[in-house]
């Protein structure tokens, strides 16, 4: 048996809209910070026979595609019982996507001693799912095209929260929410946006301007969020509860001048990014929260 664990990220400029679908390339570069603590864990064991076996509940039809794409390139014969675990609560709506198609390309590669690079196992990865191939670098990554890499910056560590507002299976995947963006208006414009917000974020970050910062994340998400809302046919992953913790996050910065990173992906929880220094701001703010939500 071979195990491995990866772990997942988060998107500060999104990657939504792709150039191609089947080899994930996508329309405009992204950027994420990669989340040490929240791993998917994977486990390949072969076994006699033509065909995977599973022993868990992940998306299985999409996991075994891929691993049928990873045999075949290699030319490998071997079929295995596959495992998959998240270190963190299943079914909190958290993206597990990224850290699950990252750990299973690095246990097919670990299993059948290919000793691939860290690149060539990100574009494998990256054709089971886009995002996954940031996280094998950190502690930021950029995605653009078909090239990936770390990226140095000044925060070594951010301090990650999630407020789990709700953990209901989402309706639309994200796979199916890159191609229905495409009929917004304000796709058309979307890659200049999100080109532009990415080099002003790591201008503002290597400036420690974090006002700045949270400003770029803030426009970044809501474009997102209006790209999901101005599709032929709108859709939303908000909840009521989503905007309550959205719009305590916004007054919070009012009246403090500071605060978190805030970002959403495609689901309902509100992610948070703290600088170290901010640990005591990160306790009491998670503190409030957790009278209503989850926190992780
Ligand atoms: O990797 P996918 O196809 O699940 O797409 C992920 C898209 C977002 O999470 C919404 C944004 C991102 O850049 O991670």
């Amino acid at each position: 048996m071979t195990e491995v664990s990866m772990p997942t990220n988060i998107a500060l400029i999104k990657y939504m809209g792709k150039k191609d679908a089947l080899k994930n390339i996508p329309d405009n570069s992204s950027f994420s910070y990669t989340l040490d603590h929240l791993t998917t864990s994977v486990t390949l064991t072969p076994i006699d026979g033509d065909r995977d076996q599973w022993d868990s509940t992940e998306d299985k039809i999409r996991f075994i595609k891929h691993l049928d794409f990873l045999r075949q390139k290699f030319d490998k014969t071997v079929f295995y019982t596959i495992t998959s675990k998240n270190n963190f609560p299943s079914g909190c709506g958290l993206a597990s996507s990224a850290s699950s198609f990252a750990a299973l390309t690095e246990c097919f590669d670990k299993a059948n001693a290919l000793q691939l690079s860290v690149d060539e196992k990100a574009a494998l990865s990256r054709q089971g799912s886009g995002s996954s191939c940031r996280s094998f670098y950190k502690p930021f990554a950029v995605w653009s095209d078909d090239e990936v890499a770390a990226i140095e910056l000044p925060y070594k560590k951010l301090l990650h929260h999630v407020i789990v507002v709700s953990s209901d299976k989402k309706d639309i995947s994200s796979s199916k929410a890159h191609s229905l963006v495409k009929s917004s208006l304000l796709y058309a414009d979307r890659k200049i946006r999100a080109e532009k917000r990415l080099t002003e974020l790591l201008d503002s970050f290597r400036k420690q301007d974090w006002q700045k910062s949270f400003d770029i994340v803030w426009q970044e998400f809501q474009d997102m969020l209006a790209l999901f809302e101005t599709a032929e046919t709108p859709f939303s992953y908000l909840k009521l509860s989503s905007y309550f913790v959205l719009d305590t996050l916004r007054e919070y910065w009012k009246s403090h001048h500071d605060g978190p990173l805030v970002t959403m992906d495609a689901g309902p929880n509100v992610h948070l990014l703290f600088r170290e220094d901010q640990e005591n701001m990160a306790k009491l703010l998670t503190e409030a929260f957790r009278e209503r939500f989850t926190v992780l």
